[in-house]
């Protein structure tokens, strides 16, 4: 692994146009959703970032055929009925660095009629399991930590007949949480409800319908009925804003900058970053809006403009959750103060993104106050440079990249390779846009 990479000022901003890889959340959902369905799926524009791999490689341990054409990814499966229990001794899928693989899997094999086992890297076994777990065991699984500390390793035992559908109130918005519970749903006898305290990002209930899933919505509260079976759909993924929010805050911030990202889903319960960069004062306008497999898609076209500071909170958060490390880099480089609340959920991300943002804004010599539920940044409209640690989170590097192409002196960060957990390409396209050569260490 390269131990570090070196990000110099880009004086000559970021011109022209650029598509980035598929949403992260959405190829998840494509390839577990065409999994469960009987037939042959063709999922377009998926994403191949190391997550969405571990989504892959597990669904092929469990016996689902997987073929794959530059990003065109093929499912071929027998249905959920037909999944074998992973062949590996000691039944384990690996889901490395990925949340979404471990929380909405152990949602599928909850209901499943053979043991299985979902471990994870370092990171992923201090995330919180506890969410999933909890509601799990109502409907009649048999989920364990094995460690106790409702953290992976997971082991979940076979479900012998169906589970329970039941009506649950999630302490916390989270779109992982939901879908796990409305996956272990399809298994279940009757009809399983999710309510959350503020809308999360909706993915599940845009596709899972398109594969056959009878969904209600109403506000916050998600239903699903069990027993309906799933039929194979082809999907065309849209690119990813999340990772488009990198190159749209590189824009914002280096002068001379016009860039047009082509294809961008733009789900509302994502874009709170656009709505957060707009009442900043962003210059960020959205060309060819259109609806692809039931998610709104359009270009964004970014230009260079000046940022003031702003107080985020709320159902704001929750619109922009992984966003926030970009934002907050962001809002070092506005006017004023700006403050982040609210965000608590950030501590339990791939790293403590608070802490680790906390510490190193203040090593680029920015002035910014930990809470704990968020940041107090005072914004003085640049930024000095220095060196930083990712702390192996893939999106505090990309952020903290964007920090050394907007500054005076540069920034060097320390673990870089981690942004491969869900955007391989983004170095060598950040110096294909900017002109700049990136350095080692
Ligand atoms: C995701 C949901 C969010 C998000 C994560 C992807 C998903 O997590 O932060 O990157 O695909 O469902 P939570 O469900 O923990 O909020």
């Amino acid at each position: 692994m390269t131990p570090a990479v070196t990000i110099p000022p880009a004086p000559h901003g970021i011109r022209g146009e650029i598509h980035l890889p598929g949403d992260k959340s959405i190829s998840h959902r494509a390839v577990l959703f065409a999994a469960l369905a009987t037939g042959e799926s063709c999922i377009r524009g998926c994403s191949l970032g190391e997550d969405n791999l571990r989504t892959i490689q597990a669904v092929q341990l469990l016996g689902v055929d997987i073929t794959q054409h530059d990003t065109t990814v093929i499912v071929r499966s027998r249905g959920w009925d037909a999944f074998q229990p992973p062949s590996d001794a000691d039944v384990t899928i690996d889901c490395g660095n990925s949340g979404t693989t471990m929380r909405l899997l152990s949602g599928i094999l909850a209901g499943c009629s053979f043991t299985s086992r979902l471990d994870g890297d370092a990171s992923l076994r201090q995330r919180p399991m506890r969410r999933v777990i909890e509601p799990l065991q109502l409907m009649g699984a048999t989920i364990e930590s094995e460690g106790g500390q409702h953290c992976a390793p997971l082991r979940i035992r076979e479900q012998n007949g169906l589970l329970t559908g039941i009506t649950y109130t999630s302490p916390v918005a989270s779109a992982q949480v939901k879908s796990a519970i409305l996956l272990a749903g399809l298994h279940a006898s009757g009809r399983t409800t999710v309510r959350e305290p503020e809308r999360s990002r909706d993915h599940t209930e845009r596709l899972l319908p398109a594969f056959g899933g009878r969904l209600t919505v109403q506000g916050r509260t998600v239903s699903v009925d069990g027993g309906t079976p799933l039929h194979a759909q082809d999907v065309d993924v849209p690119g990813d804003l999340s990772s488009a929010a990198f190159f749209i805050a590189a824009a914002l911030l280096l002068p001379r900058s016009e860039l047009r990202i082509r294809q961008i889903g733009l789900n509302p319960t994502r874009t709170g970053i656009v709505d957060i960069f707009r009442a900043m004062g962003a210059q960020i306008d959205i060309h060819n809006a259109q609806n692809v497999c039931g998610e709104p898609v359009g270009d964004l076209v970014v230009r260079s403009s000046s940022l003031r500071g702003i107080e985020v909170d709320g159902e704001l958060v929750v619109r922009a959750i992984d966003e926030l490390p970009m934002l907050a880099v962001a809002m070092a480089f506005a006017h004023g103060t700006s403050v982040i609340r609210g965000a608590a959920e950030l501590r339990v991300k791939e790293s403590d993104r608070i802490r680790a943002l906390a510490v190193a804004l203040a090593a680029l010599g920015v002035t910014v106050e930990e809470l704990p539920d968020g940041l107090v940044i005072i914004g003085q409209g640049r930024v000095h440079g220095g060196t930083v640690h990712s702390q192996g989170d893939h999106r505090v590097a990309m952020a903290l990249s964007v920090a050394g192409l907007g500054s005076d002196e540069g920034v060097v960060v320390q673990e870089p390779e981690c942004i491969a957990i869900s955007f391989p390409g983004y170095y060598r396209l950040v110096q294909e846009v900017t002109g700049v050569r990136l350095g080692a260490g």
